[in-house]
């Protein structure tokens, strides 16, 4: 199918799935900006995640996202979206007009492996985070897919490896890039 997009590539997909680090040996092959909602959320109101979700709640974290998202300057970059920024369907929209949308998915034992190593997720400090994975994914899968240009699978992919399957269906190359 043919989109009429901007040029921009988008990756989504759930926390674990390796958007961040896949997002960042990007930005370094193709020497474009890499813009992280997550990141730029917690530069801009010097507080962590954490700290948002318990001030301000989950409604002023989305609400941040959707600002962050407006903020990203037009034109060629790589943008990194938090897990749960499709769930706005204005970030939705946000997003396909942007660019691009590749989705990151892996299988949920690795996502809750990965997830593990770094507990800074609030959403997912639950008594059984497992299940809370289970019950988000089930609900945002369909959100991810419907929004994708394509997909990865990333269960066994390092990050290097991710970067490189993404570039491939871009079809670029190291001696091709935008
Ligand atoms: C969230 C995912 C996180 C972060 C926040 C909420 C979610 O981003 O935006 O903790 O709702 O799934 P990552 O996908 O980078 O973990």
């Amino acid at each position: 199918m043919v989109r009429e997009h901007g040029d921009a590539v988008v990756l989504i997909g759930f926390s674990g799935s390796g958007k961040s680090s896949a997002g960042r040996e990007l930005a370094a092959r193709t020497y474009l900006p890499c813009y992280d909602t997550d990141e730029m959320i917690c530069m801009r109101t010097g507080r962590t995640i954490t700290q948002i979700f318990e001030e301000q709640g989950e409604a002023a974290f989305r609400e941040m996202e959707s600002a962050a998202l407006r903020e990203i300057p037009e034109g060629r970059a790589i943008i990194v979206t938090g897990g749960g920024l499709i769930l706005r369907p204005e970030n939705a929209q946000l997003i396909r007009e942007r660019g691009q949308v590749i989705y990151l998915q892996a299988h949920e034992e690795a996502l809750a492996q990965r997830t593990q190593r770094q507990p800074t997720r609030p959403l997912l400090r639950s008594a059984d985070p497992r299940r809370t994975i289970s019950a988000l994914l089930r609900a945002r899968e369909p959100l991810y897919a419907r929004l994708a240009d394509e997909a990865v699978d990333t269960t066994t992919l390092t990050p290097t490896e991710t970067a490189e399957a993404i570039m491939q269906l871009l079809g670029w190359s190291d001696e091709s890039r935008p």
